[in-house]
Parts: C-alpha cells; sequence; structure tokens
C-alpha cells in the first residue's frame, strides 16, 4: 500500500453492467429506441435523413439550409403539434433528424436531393494508476516537453460531467482557452475554469443539464485531462496523486448519454450527431468518445460519419472498441479515420486473499478491504454445484434453500452486476463471497468496492476452489487482504471484454488500433463509493472497460498535438500506432487474459501506446481524407452511401478507387486464397526524424506466407521527405490453409534510432 513516488491513476471503468452477461447476452445488438416521449412508437420514429446541397446554392446562411431540410418533410408538425424537425445539423452531416414513418420515408426518397435515411439506434456508454504505466512523469520527460498538454481542447462525449469535483479545478495557473473557442458552459464561473471550459447536454426537448448522473463521464473526461490531485484513494487503496493523461489540457463537455434504471446509459444517433456537431463547431481538439454499439456498418454510424467530419477540420476522432470480447468480430468504432482503442491490465491490482481448508491460497481483487481482516476459517459452500442457475450466479432468492449464514459463498460472475451480488449474499446472511470468474473471463479481475469480505479470482482459480468445495466434506475458506500489490506479472494484457476484430463493416482493416490501460482505473467519480464514506466532494471509484482506455490515449493526442501542431490527424495517429509497444514488461508477447495465449493482431492492433515512443516517430503514414473517399469508393459502398458520410456528392465511378488495403493505413490486412495467392500493398512514408536517416527492412512473415518488400532500404535527405515501397504478400505453394484462417506477421523500418512497425495480418478465405 506503501508508495515510493507519486502514483498517477486515470480511471477507466466499467459500466455495472461492462462486465456482467447481460450485457454479454446483448453482444452486437443495438435496440432501437423505444421513443416514448418523442413520437408515435407505432408507427413514428427518429430518421437520421441525408440530403445534398442543391446545386447552384451556396447556403450563405443557415436559415437557408434549415428551409432546404423542412422541404423534405410532409409537413411540419405531427398529429400531437410537435415539429417534425428534431435537429438541423451544420457539420457533421447534409442534413436533419425528424420524427417520421417508414412510409413518409419511402416517399422522400424519390425526392431530388435526398440521398438515404435510416432510423436511429441507440449507442451504449462503454463502461480506472496510468501516467505513470504509460511512462509520464511528472517531471520530466514527455509532460515538461508537450507542457501537459496545455492548450490542447478535449470534447468529451459522454455522460456529463460532476463540475465541482477537484479532478475539474485549475491546476496552477491554467491559461484561458485559446481564441478559436467558441463553445460555452452550463453552469458559469467559478464552477466553470479554465480547466472545464464546456458543458453542454443534448437530449432532444429534455432537460439540457449537464450534470453527470451516471459517473461514467465523469472518469472519463479526469482520465483524460484531470488535474493532479493528491492523496486520492479508493477505500482507503491505490493512494496517490490522481491526474489524467494532459493533465493541462482544457475540457469540453458534451453530455449525449442519459442514464436509464437498470442499464448503462444510452444515447441517440441524433443527439450524438448534434453533440459531436457543437463539439466541431466550437472548435475542439481532440473528441474523446467512449461509447458506441457493434458490427454497425460505416454509413449508418452516427459516430463513423461525425468523425469523419471532425477529421476534415482537423480534429481528432478517439473512440473506444466495446466491450464485447473475448468473441471475435463484435467491435465499435471501426472507421479507419477513428483511433480505435483497446483496453488492457497494468501491473496494479488490490488483492483479496483466499486461503482453503487445505492450505492452498489464491490471489483475487477487491476495492473494500476491512481492517483487519479476519483469517478464521468459515464454512465454504458453493450453491452452484447442487442447484440451479440461478443459484450458480447466487441471484436473489436463490439462497433461500441454502443455509449460507456465517459461511463464505462461492458465486460464478455474471447475470447481475458484481456489487449487487455481494448485497445478496450479505443478505441472506453469508460471510464472504469467493467470485468466480467464468472461463471466458479468464484472468481480468476487478476492484469493485464490495460490501462484504470479497475476492474477485480468475477462471483457473476458480475451477480449483470449485473443485475442493464438491470433494471435500466441510470445506473452510478464508478472505484476507494484501492492499495494493504492484509489479504484477504479467503486464499489460489484453482484458478479456475487450472487443476483438475482425471487423466486418471495414473490409478488414485492423481493429482495434491500440490497446491503453482500461483495468481498475482510478479516476473522479461523482458519487461516494462503498457504505460508509462521508467524503463525497473528492471522490476516485476504480471502473474498467475500453471507455477508460480510450480517454488515456485522447490525453497522449494532446500531449502529441503539442509537440508537432502541424501533423494532420493521421501522422498523429500512426505516430502512436507504428511506435506502440508488443511485449510485455517480461519482454515476453503481449498476453490475452482471455485464454493466457499471445494477444493476436485483432485482440491488440498494433500494440499497447507508449506515448513517449510516439513523440518521435521517425516516420509517419499520411492519409488525406480524399483517400478515404476512394478507400469507401472500393470497398463496396454505394454512391449515395459514400455522399452520407463524407457531406458531397460523389460519384464512385469518378474516383480512383482503392481496395481497402491499399489505403495507406499504418496497419496491413490482406485477404489470400487459392484462387488469389498474391498481392502487393503500396505504402508511402513521410520521414518526420532526423534529415538524413536511411532506414532498412525487418519482417517477420506469416505462417504460410512469403513477403518481399521492395526497395529493401529507404534513405532519406530531408525532413516531410516521402518514399514509397511495396510489400508482396504470396502463399507459400499456391494453396490456402483452412479458409477463415488468419496468419500474423509484421514488418518495421529500422534505423539506428527508429523502429516503425506495422504488424501484418493474412485471412485466408
Ligand atoms: C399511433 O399511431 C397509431 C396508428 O398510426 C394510432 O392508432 C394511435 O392512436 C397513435 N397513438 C398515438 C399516441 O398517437
Ligand atoms: C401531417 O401529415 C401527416 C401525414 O402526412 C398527417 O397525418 C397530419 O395530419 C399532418 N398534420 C398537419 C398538421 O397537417
Ligand atoms: C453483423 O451485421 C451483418 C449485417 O447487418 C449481419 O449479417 C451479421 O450477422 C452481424 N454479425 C453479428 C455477429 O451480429
Ligand atoms: C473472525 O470471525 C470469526 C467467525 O465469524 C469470529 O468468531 C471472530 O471473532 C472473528 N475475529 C475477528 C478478529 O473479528
Ligand atoms: C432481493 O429481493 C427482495 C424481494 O424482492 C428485495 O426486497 C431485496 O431488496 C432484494 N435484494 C437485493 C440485494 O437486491
Ligand atoms: C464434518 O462436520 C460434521 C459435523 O460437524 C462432522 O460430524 C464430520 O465428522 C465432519 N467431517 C469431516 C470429514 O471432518
Ligand atoms: C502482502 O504484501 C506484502 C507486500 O506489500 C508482501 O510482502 C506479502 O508477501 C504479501 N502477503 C501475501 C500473503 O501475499
Ligand atoms: C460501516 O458501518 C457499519 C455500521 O456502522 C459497520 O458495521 C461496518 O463495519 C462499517 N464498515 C466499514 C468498512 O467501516
Ligand atoms: C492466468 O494467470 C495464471 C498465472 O499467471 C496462469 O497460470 C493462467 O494460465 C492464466 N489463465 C488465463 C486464462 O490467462
Ligand atoms: C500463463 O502465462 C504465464 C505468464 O506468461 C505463464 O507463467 C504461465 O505458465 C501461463 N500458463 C499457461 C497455462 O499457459
Ligand atoms: C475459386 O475459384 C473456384 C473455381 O473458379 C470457385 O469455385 C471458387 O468459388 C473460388 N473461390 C473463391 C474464394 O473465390
Ligand atoms: C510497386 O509496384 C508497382 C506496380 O506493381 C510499380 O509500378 C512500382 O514501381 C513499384 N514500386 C516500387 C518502389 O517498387
Amino acid at each position: 500500500m506503501e508508495i515510493q513516488k507519486p502514483i498517477f491513476f486515470l480511471f477507466v471503468a466499467s459500466l455495472l453492467s461492462l462486465s456482467t452477461p447481460t450485457l454479454l447476452s446483448v453482444h452486437g445488438q443495438i435496440l432501437p429506441i423505444v421513443d416514448d416521449h418523442r413520437a408515435n412508437a407505432t408507427a413514428m420514429k427518429t430518421y437520421i435523413v441525408h440530403v445534398q446541397k442543391p446545386k447552384g446554392n451556396k447556403f450563405l446562411r443557415f436559415k437557408d439550409r434549415v428551409a432546404w431540410y423542412k422541404s423534405f418533410l410532409p409537413n411540419t408538425t405531427v398529429d400531437s403539434g410537435e415539429p417534425r424537425l428534431i435537429y438541423a445539423y451544420r457539420h457533421v452531416i447534409s442534413g436533419f433528424a425528424a420524427m417520421l414513418t417508414p412510409k413518409e420515408v419511402e416517399a422522400m426518397e424519390t425526392m431530388e436531393g435526398f440521398v438515404l435515411a435510416y432510423p436511429e439506434m441507440e449507442h451504449v456508454a462503454q463502461t480506472t494508476s496510468s501516467p505513470d504505466f504509460l511512462g509520464l512523469s511528472r517531471w520530466d520527460g514527455l509532460w515538461v516537453d508537450t507542457f501537459f498538454g496545455q492548450g490542447q481542447i478535449i470534447g468529451v462525449i459522454d455522460t456529463g460531467v460532476k463540475p465541482t469535483h477537484p479532478s475539474f479545478r485549475e491546476h496552477g495557473n491554467m491559461p484561458p482557452p485559446p481564441p478559436k473557442w467558441r463553445g460555452s458552459c452550463y453552469w458559469g464561473p467559478p464552477i466553470c475554469n479554465e480547466k472545464l471550459i464546456g458543458a453542454m447536454a443534448f437530449r432532444h426537448r429534455l432537460n439540457p443539464n449537464p450534470e453527470d448522473t451516471d459517473g461514467h463521464g465523469t472518469h472519463t473526461a479526469s482520465t483524460a485531462a484531470g488535474s493532479f490531485v493528491d492523496d486520492a484513494e479508493v477505500l482507503g487503496q491505490a493512494r496517490g496523486t490522481a491526474s489524467g493523461t494532459a493533465p493541462r489540457a482544457h475540457l469540453a463537455i458534451y453530455k449525449v448519454l442519459f442514464k436509464r434504471p437498470g442499464r448503462p446509459s444510452t444515447g441517440t444517433d441524433s443527439d450524438i450527431l448534434k453533440g459531436i456537431d457543437q463539439a466541431i463547431r466550437d472548435h475542439v481538439d481532440i473528441l474523446s468518445m467512449s461509447l458506441g454499439s457493434t458490427n454497425r456498418s460505416l454509413h449508418e454510424s452516427s459516430i463513423a460519419i461525425a468523425s469523419y467530419a471532425a477529421i476534415t477540420k482537423g480534429i481528432f476522432p478517439c473512440a473506444a472498441a466495446a466491450n464485447e470480447g473475448p468473441f471475435k468480430s463484435l467491435i465499435a468504432n471501426d472507421a479507419p479515420w477513428i483511433l480505435t482503442v483497446g483496453a488492457s491490465t497494468m501491473d496494479r491490482r488490490i488483492r483479496a486473499i483466499v486461503k482453503l481448508g487445505n492450505g492452498m491460497e489464491f490471489y483475487g481483487e477487491s476495492a473494500y478491504q476491512p481492517s483487519p481482516s479476519n483469517s478464521t476459517q468459515l464454512p465454504l459452500v458453493y450453491p452452484g454445484a447442487l442447484g440451479t442457475t440461478d443459484a450458480f450466479f447466487c441471484l436473489n432468492g436463490s439462497l433461500n434453500t441454502f443455509n449460507v449464514s456465517g459461511k463464505i459463498v462461492l458465486c460464478a460472475r455474471g447475470n447481475i452486476d458484481d456489487v449487487e451480488k455481494g448485497k445478496i449474499v450479505k443478505a441472506a446472511g453469508g460471510a464472504g463471497m469467493i467470485l468466480a470468474n467464468l472461463r471466458f473471463m479468464g484472468n481480468t479481475t476487478f476492484a469493485d468496492p464490495h460490501v462484504l469480505p470479497v475476492a474477485h479470482v480468475d477462471d483457473a482459480d476458480a475451477r480449483q476452489i470449485a473443485d475442493y468445495v464438491q470433494t471435500t466434506q466441510n470445506a473452510t475458506a478464508a478472505i484476507t487482504f494484501n492492499g495494493t500489490q504492484f509489479g504484477v506479472h504479467p503486464a499489460p494484457a489484453v482484458a478479456y471484454f475487450s472487443s476483438r476484430g475482425p471487423s466486418l463493416s471495414n473490409a478488414n482493416i485492423i481493429k482495434p488500433d491500440v490497446i491503453a490501460p482500461g483495468v481498475n482505473i482510478l479516476a473522479a467519480w461523482p458519487f461516494e463509493v462503498g457504505q460508509n464514506r462521508t467524503n463525497t466532494s473528492r471522490t476516485f471509484k476504480f471502473v474498467s472497460g475500453t471507455s477508460m482506455a480510450t480517454p488515456h490515449v485522447s490525453g497522449v493526442v494532446a500531449l502529441l498535438r503539442n509537440n508537432h501542431p502541424n501533423w494532420s490527424v493521421a501522422a498523429i495517429k500512426s505516430a502512436i500506432m507504428t511506435t506502440a509497444y508488443t511485449q510485455d514488461r517480461d519482454g515476453n508477447p503481449i498476453a490475452d487474459q482471455y485464454n493466457n495465449g499471445t494477444a493476436s493482431v485483432f485482440a491488440m492492433g498494433s500494440g499497447h501506446v507508449d506515448p513517449v515512443a510516439a513523440n518521435d516517430p521517425g516516420l509517419i503514414y499520411d492519409i488525406q481524407p480524399h483517400d478515404y473517399i476512394r478507400y469507401l469508393c472500393g470497398s463496396g459502398f454505394t454512391d449515395r452511401q459514400v455522399t452520407a458520410i463524407v457531406r458531397g456528392a460523389v460519384n464512385c465511378s469518378r474516383v480512383r478507387a482503392i481496395s481497402a488495403e491499399q489505403l495507406n493505413y499504418p496497419s496491413i490486412a490482406v485477404y489470400l486464397s487459392s484462387n488469389s495467392t498474391t498481392k502487393t500493398i503500396k505504402r508511402t512514408v513521410t520521414n518526420v526524424g532526423d534529415a538524413n536517416t536511411v532506414y532498412r527492412i525487418q519482417f517477420e512473415e506469416p505462417e504460410g506466407v512469403r513477403v518481399d518488400v521492395s526497395p529493401k532500404t529507404l534513405q532519406f535527405s530531408q525532413v516531410d521527405e516521402k518514399k514509397s515501397y511495396n510489400v508482396t504478400l504470396n502463399i507459400i505453394g499456391g494453396t490456402a490453409p483452412v479458409a477463415g484462417q488468419v496468419s500474423e506477421g509484421h514488418l518495421a523500418w529500422v534505423s539506428g534510432k527508429y523502429y516503425v512497425r506495422s504488424p501484418i495480418a493474412v485471412t485466408f478465405t
């Protein structure tokens, strides 16, 4: 528990449900909005409608544009008298959100200037020691070089903020926001200040108060750019100085996710588009988006489309990959112009120890650590061994037929929130709970504020404990606590819940792009944590999720932009990806906590973010917004779909379309088959390192594939010089392995100083 040096934490946490089968069971689904307050639910829905600008009309005034939008509507109101038009957008799309019936949309399709429309759906929040783990040190290095991200504006698209939390106080002399800033802050001074410069909420016709009633947005905002707060802790654990990754960046909060009882906070496409529209208008530098839904095509994803608008204005979009791992291809925010972030562990655990009657010991986790621990062996019961599925999960009511009074109860994780489960065991008289991972949850454990002694143990330990109970008469156990431990191996490792590729909708571009700390992240929380807390003004909480990984990277982007103000969005993204590391602290390949194997490229992307290395990448793979149009046209999107995404009439037959693998992306993914045994891919790198540098190619061939790179040397004589090379991938022997199999390799351009790495994934079809 003692910490020799200041510890910096960022929280990234899971929404309660993040870790529960409740959420897992809805993997991939997007729930249609039950539009109980806006329209006739039986017939009317909110549609997002994309339209073209009429030819020859410049739309000098926004008013003209609104009139044009309205001309597509059958009339201006619905039967109840409410206006049909919900939002007219300025930047994110050429179009609007309106209440319509499917029939009315059908009629609209024949109108001149109509592009496409889809009923809006919901997006879910992807629900904490981290700058230290990222290699940022308070007193030297990158933080100082980049002035801690000073002057950058991070727009957080989330559940709002608790503005009075000390993480949002000005620390030292924060400068005012840059002159370009146009946003406003709901509360005004002194609650709003040079740290918290903007806060707005977007909920059509409802309360516009951006106050966070969930916690998720407060946590993510403080992770990205929270000020230094000394003596932060969670129930006495992980005590140290908390801060965001870019502690001197400004925060602008856009609340688009709203709490609903018993569910994670959700938001609708129309509100999300409006929030991002405003953020672009306000001139934020970075969009931090810990929300999304999986398996949505790019032309119907509000976040993808709004992010495209953002990059055309030089705004950096960072978004969560979702929490639907370890099952493959359930991934959110997978557009190639977004930096998509997965979640990994750090080397910290809040340790709870299980000791069985036979002397065996297992390490688990819990944030609630009553002191002194009671090491008395108590009877251990396993309701799941004898009873129903309900008893296996220790659901409310299922423990009545067992005498759990004064005993330690072994419960499987899932179905309901972990802390709720502890309350049920406590109410039934239990003295403690061993919370057991299911097999697919592997080694990922959470440090939660339980209400009784709990140890959350990994899957392998859980099975040994279950074996012991079932084979031992009068089984006993004790749960004791050992506080905050650092130096846990292996670290980092990919969390089981982190969403995995391959994406089904982006033509196989590797996603996620990178991983960052996302398990038990300590960051600001608006409410008391645990039962006996009285100090509510400065609460922190551990939360886990790709939601928590994302703002770490948003903060890193703020640091890099301060040092490299002229770099494009794609250049910064490339710097982060090509310098990411793929070995853990012991020098082994980064592991996947789901199966203890090496994390695949579709679990960790290019690897773990390394901000210090990203600040000086040597070479970058640049991409202009126009290149994405060529990519979209080459990936099977229709003219209308591309037009909707890029807000301008596109005729793909007039665009030099490229296949997805030819996009100048910092990672490489190709399909090969017996019919198509070879592919040559072109990449272009820009020298952003030392002027005179020679790079040589190094590569590791994917199994079953021969790699040729031409040329094998790149010689640069000046900064900003560009050089191209070709990579040829060939199936060895001409016969593809089993269809669906993926082989991984990588290539790297290496000089004495730089190592510019790109993973390669070959999918056999
Ligand atoms: C909704 O629409 C249906 C059919 O269009 C109609 O019968 C019903 O009365 C409407 N309900 C409301 C609340 O307007
Ligand atoms: C608007 O149009 C709808 C359907 O076309 C119709 O049912 C409704 O009565 C109209 N309302 C007004 C105010 O004209
Ligand atoms: C993803 O979406 C596609 C197209 O909508 C659908 O065919 C497929 O079944 C979905 N996959 C999953 C895993 O939900
Ligand atoms: C530990 O628990 C046992 C059984 O409940 C109880 O008898 C004992 O008093 C406890 N010891 C302490 C130090 O609380
Ligand atoms: C369990 O269910 C009972 C009866 O429905 C309810 O009163 C109680 O609050 C529930 N307990 C928990 C911990 O949810
Ligand atoms: C288990 O406990 C019961 C009741 O206390 C006792 O009779 C029995 O001998 C115990 N069995 C073992 C194997 O210790
Ligand atoms: C408890 O933690 C300390 C270090 O903080 C360590 O030396 C000790 O071995 C731990 N105890 C157990 C039982 O793991
Ligand atoms: C919380 O308060 C209750 C009742 O006052 C007490 O029994 C319990 O031990 C306290 N828990 C902690 C962690 O202090
Ligand atoms: C969990 O970690 C332990 C100890 O490092 C290891 O033996 C086990 O294989 C891991 N299991 C998984 C599923 O990662
Ligand atoms: C899991 O990984 C750890 C650390 O790399 C290793 O020590 C252990 O042997 C592995 N366990 C299995 C079952 O592979
Ligand atoms: C490969 O070619 C054969 C014969 O032309 C065809 O039947 C098969 O569908 C092709 N396979 C793929 C993956 O294109
Ligand atoms: C890459 O390949 C293309 C065509 O396949 C060729 O025209 C070009 O010269 C090659 N470039 C290099 C650097 O080898």
